[in-house]
């Protein structure tokens, strides 16, 4: 799995979706992370497909969105993914949420690997009870649980509790989504003047040398570039153990339970291309 990967949350645009992934793919980007949720599949399938990039360079993942994890619709939406994206497998499907019915769309999941149209399964935004009911009566284990990461919000229990489980921390939000605070740390700027680098590239590169895999999102060819550039330095233990200091253990989003258990699964998903 790449370590970085483009996120096209809120790219609702198709136009700006196919370009984007195009820039992207361009860049050297080789993960393109969506959902059914996004709306946006068919245009992440159409720039994929107009690429000169080969199909199986490309880990494309996408998600399970609640609605749909009754059973017989999990399988239905596996196929409506397919379908969309253009591709006869997909390298990573993730259940959107936690929810009750979760384990009936991951026994739709496990059938899709086996069938080979899937190639790994994971979770999202499950906290350890959550992942409890998937880990016990789970036959195919989840490989890795993408949630809100960055450093003001670094969750160091759920990360220990995960990499316990082998599963591997994927970052949504990797850059703070536009939190003007994180992005104006003293700190950050001064670690991007010491590396010569964006406080962009500090906060990426953060996720990196922690061993996660990060997912920023952007619409513009310069930002999809630099978000890319990330391997030709190196943050010191010092500067890492600085950036452990800038926890606030606060998401940015935090979704309600009884709208994430009673309001979300009734959303149906719509598709904007
Ligand atoms: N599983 C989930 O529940 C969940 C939830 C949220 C997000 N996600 C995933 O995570 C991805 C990323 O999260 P996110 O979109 O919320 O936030 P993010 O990647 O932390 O931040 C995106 C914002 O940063 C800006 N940006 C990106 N690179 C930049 C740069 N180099 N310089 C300046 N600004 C830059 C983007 O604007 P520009 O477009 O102008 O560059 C955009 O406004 C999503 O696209 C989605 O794939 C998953």
């Amino acid at each position: 799995m790449p370590t970085i990967g483009l996120g096209v949350y809120l790219i609702n645009n198709a136009d700006e979706c196919r370009r984007s992934v195009a820039a992207a793919l361009r860049s050297g980007y080789r993960l393109i992370d969506t959902a059914v949720i996004y709306g946006n599949e068919r245009a992440v399938g159409d720039a994929l497909a107009a690429s000169d990039v080969p199909r199986a360079d490309v880990f494309i993942t996408t998600k399970i969105w609640l609605h749909d994890y009754p059973y017989e619709r999990a399988r239905a939406s596996i196929d409506a993914s397919l379908e969309r994206l253009g591709t006869d497998h997909v390298d990573l499907m993730l259940l959107h949420q936690p929810g009750p019915q979760a384990l009936e769309a991951w026994r739709a999941m496990e059938e899709a690997v086996d069938e080979g149209r899937i190639k790994a399964i994971g979770v999202s935004n499950f906290e350890p009870e959550d992942l409890e009911p998937i880990l016990d009566g789970a036959r195919i284990r989840p490989t890795v649980n993408q949630i809100e990461m960055h450093p003001y919000y670094q969750r160091p229990d759920l990360v220990a509790h995960l990499r316990r489980h082998g599963i591997v921390v994927e970052s949504w939000a990797p850059l703070g989504h536009r939190n003007k605070k994180l992005l104006a740390e003293p700190l950050l700027a001064d670690l991007a003047a010491k590396h010569d680098c964006s406080v962009h590239q500090v906060l990426l590169r953060w996720h990196l040398q922690s061993g996660f895999v990060a997912i920023p999102k952007s619409t513009n060819p310069a930002h999809i570039a630099s978000n890319i550039d990330v391997y030709g330095f190196e943050l010191t233990d010092g500067d890492m153990a600085a950036i452990a200091g800038l926890d606030k253990g606060r998401p940015n989003f935090r979704i309600p339970k009884w709208v994430l258990k009673h309001l979300l699964p009734r959303v149906r998903p719509r598709q904007f291309a």
